[in-house]
């Protein structure tokens, strides 16, 4: 199976990259950060604090979890239901970083996770795909670009859709962000020492994707 794995901070730019490679490569995008966005949603949704652990774990006995093709685009399901857009409201990334940290859930996404990458050729971005979900996975990067470009570049996106947004803010969550995800004490963010390192601070999303294919597909044909 080709397996690419691509970990890095929040805003780097991952999720557009990693669909990119995985469309140039004709094979399967996996959005990992989705995945725990929507355990998150889910337990906000029955008014559960996502750091309350003794209550979140119960609830993964009633998320089911799955990705569909619609109208040509990715969507995943919570129990059924199209959660693609819910699962990117701003109150979910904080929320999902949070429920990120319970090692249970950890455990309940990374096996179905290692199940898809077992049976799929598949590019999967995260932030502990190249450490802890797929350690031996053949092709690894760590994507990344300084603080402040990733807010400028959420900025752009924000007001070119019409949003009123503050910058400091915008920067302090990311900042605190990846202060979370790489703190936590379960397989937190980390760039493992064979990972491809791409700073992409300089760096156009072309360019980035085409660093990623050239690797994966020179090193295929050798
Ligand atoms: O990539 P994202 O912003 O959609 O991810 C949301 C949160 O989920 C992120 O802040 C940390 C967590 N996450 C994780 O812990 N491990 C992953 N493999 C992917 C995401």
């Amino acid at each position: 199976m080709i397996n690419v794995a691509i970990d890095g901070p929040s805003g780097a730019g991952k999720s557009t990259i990693s669909k990119m490679v995985a469309e140039k490569l004709g094979i399967t995008y996996l959005d990992t950060g989705a995945m725990y966005r929507a355990v998150a949603l889910y337990a906000y949704r029955k008014g559960i604090d996502v750091n309350d652990q003794e209550r979140v774990v119960p609830l993964l006995d009633d998320v089911d979890i799955s990705f569909e093709l619609k109208d040509g685009q990715k969507i995943i399901l919570l129990n059924g239901e199209d959660v693609s857009q819910a699962i990117r409201e701003h109150y979910v990334s904080k929320l999902a970083s949070d429920v990120s940290k319970i090692p249970q859930v950890r455990k309940f996404l990374v096996a179905m996770q290692r199940k898809i990458a077992e049976t799929t050729d598949v590019v999967l971005d995260g932030r502990d795909i190249t450490s802890y979900v797929l350690p031996n996975a053949k092709f690894k990067f760590y994507l990344t670009a300084t603080a402040e470009e990733r807010a400028t570049r959420r900025y752009k996106e924000l007001t070119a859709k019409g949003q009123e947004v503050d910058f400091d803010r915008i920067l302090n969550d990311i900042i605190d962000r990846d202060y979370n995800d790489m703190n936590r004490d379960f397989a937190p963010l980390v760039q493992t020492q064979d990972s491809v390192y791409i700073d992409s601070t300089h760096l156009s999303i072309d360019e980035v994707a085409a660093i990623i294919i050239g690797t994966v597909t020179g090193a295929t044909k050798a």
